[in-house]
């Protein structure tokens, strides 16, 4: 069997196979309320349908002024819970598990001009963007509660993951880089320091939730000064040592930068962090053939492989992808005149 379709144990939790919708804003909570509406039913639903694995959602806020857009999905609320359980449901009648990316937008949050935006140190992304507040000690521990929070009510809606949104040059990745994190308290300084949060975030949403946990990281800033390799590393050993069973490996995000991408061009760092740290990663980043990602596995680079922007252009990429390598997959019953 090749590797792409082949299942995998995480905890208590089995993937049919290692194809992961890459979680992925889709800015549809039209009442501004974090609600799931039916676009995100029929979105994740088809991908689903397509037998993609694992369908993690797009960013969730832990809190309301952590969202990237007020069209954000929420899950500060326990109003939330009951939407969040019925596209569950729905993606779980296809035999397809699912992820929530908890998240907090830090100084990348565009709202309201009225609203205050909270970062780990005073300092606008860019010029476009508004200047965040300095986190006090009591911000930093209100947001850490709202991630235990977040984790206890997506429990309580049945996903079967939780992925920390720690990439991108968001709340916890301002807090990991010494470009955004500039604090003289705990909180800041030595890497040691400006990992606290994420640390403190991991144990409060542990509290909560026994299942898998991820974390997707910016495994490279694209800047001199920013995190190295050696600093990302100390922070997937922590993880590890953590109970974080894997990381899903981005990049960039932290402070404008050019970006050289061509096809996997995250997988090196992803490589060397499964090796390192000897935990399973997932794989992200212009990964769009079947035979690429096949040869990401085999190679033992990575354990899944995500699809972000493949899978909005083709929600049935797995079947394709079957046919490609020779691999039968079980159709959902109402299509097996169409598949098989
Ligand atoms: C429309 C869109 C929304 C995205 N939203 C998120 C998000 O909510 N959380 C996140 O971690 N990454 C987000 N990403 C990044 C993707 O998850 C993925 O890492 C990136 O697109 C690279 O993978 P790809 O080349 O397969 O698209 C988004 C990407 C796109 C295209």
């Amino acid at each position: 069997m090749k590797k792409l379709f082949s299942p995998m144990e995480i905890g208590n939790v089995r993937l049919k196979n290692r194809i992961v919708m890459s979680p992925m804003c889709m800015y549809s909570s039209m009442n501004e309320d974090g609600m799931i509406t039916p676009f995100h039913m029929t979105h994740y639903t088809s991908r689903a349908v397509g037998q993609v694995g694992l369908i993690m959602t797009e960013a969730t806020a832990v809190q309301p002024e952590g969202r990237i857009s007020v069209h954000d999905l929420g899950i500060w609320s326990d109003d939330h819970i009951e939407g969040l359980k019925q596209l569950n449901e729905q993606i779980h009648s296809y035999g397809s598990k699912t992820g929530i990316q908890l998240a907090h937008a830090g100084r990348k949050a565009v709202l309201d001009p009225s609203t205050d935006i909270y970062a780990p140190s005073a300092i606008s992304f860019n010029e476009k963007h508004k200047t965040p507040k300095e986190m006090t000690i009591n911000d930093i521990e209100q947001t850490i509660h709202a991630f235990r929070q977040g984790a206890r009510r997506a429990k309580e809606a049945n996903f079967d993951i939780i992925e920390i949104h720690g990439a991108h040059g968001y709340l916890i990745s301002e807090f990991l880089s010494p470009l955004a994190n500039k604090r003289i308290d705990d909180y800041g300084g030595e890497r040691e320091n400006r990992f606290r949060i994420l640390q403190e975030i991991v144990e409060a949403i542990k509290i909560e939730w026994n299942g898998p946990l991820f974390v997707r990281l910016s495994t490279n800033e694209y800047n001199e000064n920013g995190n190295t390799l050696e600093d990302i590393l100390y922070f997937t050993d922590q993880l590890k040592a953590l109970g974080v069973d894997l990381i899903d490996c981005s990049s960039g995000g932290v402070v404008p930068a050019r970006i050289h991408t061509f096809p996997g061009y995250q997988v090196q760092r992803c490589e060397s962090i499964k090796h390192h740290t000897k935990i399973a990663t997932g794989a992200v980043g212009l990964i769009t053939s079947p035979k690429h990602a096949e040869e990401i596995l085999e190679n033992n680079r990575a354990d899944l492989i995500f699809l972000g922007r493949e899978l909005l252009r083709n929600p049935y990429w797995a079947k394709n992808a079957a046919m490609e390598l020779n691999e039968t997959i079980q159709a959902p019953k109402q299509y097996e005149r169409g598949w098989n």
